[in-house]
C-alpha cells in the first residue's frame, strides 16, 4: 500500500488525456490471439545478444542457437517477473488511488487498463516459455532470478530507513516503463527471427508504447509531489534504477556458459571479453536516452548534486 508524503498536497490533473483511447480495439488483451505455430527461424535477434558474437559462441552453430534461445527465454521471464511483481502491484495502489499523487477517475481506470494489459503479457509469455523450452531443449533453471530484480531489493534495503520502499518500487516502475527496450523496438522487425518471436514481443511491444506514454505524463507529477528532501534522495537513485534495468545480467550469462560446458574460469573469461566497460555504458546511455529526456524536462537536473550523481553513473 502506498502511503507516502502526506505532507504534500494533492495535485488533480485535469488536462489529462488518455493514451488509451482505443484500448479495445488495439490491446493484446481485448482484440489479438495466442500466437500459435513451430519456431521456424532465430529464437532472438543476435545483434542483442553480444555473447552470441563471441568466437567461442559463434564458431559452433548448436551452441550459438542455444545462447539466443536462452536469451529468449530470459527475456520472457524477465517479463513475467516484472509484470507481476513490480508493474502490477504500483498498477493496483494506483488504480485504487493510494498513490502519493491525487488521480482522477480515469486516471485511475487507465492503471488498471495497464494492470490488465501486464497480467495478459505475463499469461502470453508464460505460455510462450513453454515452448521454448521444449523446442530448444532449454533448462528453466538456468535462468535464475533476473539481475535487476535482485538489485531493485538492496536498494530498497539500503535505503528504507530514509525513502519508504513502495515510493522507491513507484519510481522503479514509472522509469522502467518509460524505458521501451531495444528488445522490444527490434525484435518485432528482424527478419532473421521466428516469426511466432516477433509476433509475441510485437503484441507486448504494442501494449507497451502506450504505457509509456502514460507513466511519461506521470512522472513529471510524482516528481513535484516529493519534498525537497526526497528528491534529494530519489534523485541519487535513479540512475541506479536505469541501471537495474537496462545493465547487462552477466550471472545470467554465466550460468548459460556453464550450462554449455564452459568451466568457471573460462565462463569469467568470456565475459571479461565480451563486456567492456566503457561500452556498455555507452550502450545504456544511448538505451536510456528518452527518459534522461523526461528527468531533464521535469526539472531533476536542476539539482546539481542529482545532475554529479548522474555523471558519476556515465549517464550524463
Ligand atoms: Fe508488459
Ligand atoms: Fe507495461
Amino acid at each position: 500500500m502506498m502511503t507516502v508524503n502526506k505532507l504534500v498536497a494533492p495535485i488533480v490533473q485535469e488536462t489529462y488525456q488518455s493514451p488509451f483511447s482505443r484500448w479495445n480495439e488495439s490491446s493484446w488483451i481485448r482484440s489479438k490471439p495466442f500466437r500459435e505455430g513451430d519456431i521456424e527461424g532465430l529464437p532472438f535477434s543476435p545483434d542483442l545478444v553480444p555473447l552470441a558474437a563471441h568466437p567461442a559462441i559463434a564458431s559452433d552453430s548448436t551452441r550459438w542457437v542455444t545462447v539466443l534461445a536462452y536469451r529468449l527465454l530470459a527475456h520472457l521471464q524477465f517479463t513475467t517477473l516484472l509484470e507481476l511483481s513490480h508493474v502490477n502491484p504500483v498498477c493496483s495502489s494506483l488504480a485504487q488511488g493510494r498513490a502519493p499523487i491525487s488521480l482522477n477517475t480515469l486516471q485511475r481506470n487507465d492503471a488498471l487498463r495497464i494492470y490488465c494489459d501486464e497480467g495478459g503479457h505475463a499469461l502470453f509469455v508464460e505460455l510462450f516459455s513453454t515452448q521454448v523450452e521444449a523446442a530448444f531443449g532449454l533448462n528453466r533453471s538456468v535462468i535464475g532470478r533476473p539481475q535487476f530484480d535482485r538489485i531493485i531489493e538492496k536498494i530498497i534495503a539500503d535505503h528504507q530507513t530514509r525513502l519508504s520502499p513502495n515510493l522507491i518500487k513507484l519510481f522503479f516502475v514509472t522509469i522502467s516503463e518509460t524505458l521501451v527496450t531495444k528488445i522490444l523496438n527490434n525484435v518485432p522487425h528482424d527478419p532473421q527471427v521466428a516469426p511466432i518471436v516477433r509476433a509475441v514481443i510485437g503484441d507486448h511491444a504494442a501494449d507497451e508504447a502506450l504505457h509509456s506514454v502514460y507513466f511519461r505524463g506521470l512522472f513529471p507529477v510524482l516528481w513535484q509531489s516529493l519534498a525537497s528532501y526526497e528528491q534529494e534522495e530519489m534523485g541519487q537513485l535513479l540512475p541506479q534504477l536505469v541501471w537495474a534495468f537496462l545493465g547487462p545480467d552477466r550471472q545470467l550469462e554465466y550460468s548459460i556458459l556453464r550450462r554449455l560446458g564452459f568451466n568457471a574460469k573460462d565462463s569469467e573469461g568470456i565475459l571479461e571479453e565480451v563486456y567492456v566497460p566503457d561500452q556498455i555504458a555507452q550502450v545504456v546511455r544511448q538505451a536510456a536516452n528518452p527518459t534522461l529526456k523526461m528527468f531533464a524536462a521535469a526539472g531533476v537536473f536542476e539539482n546539481p548534486a542529482i545532475e554529479r550523481v548522474f555523471a558519476d553513473y556515465e549517464l550524463m
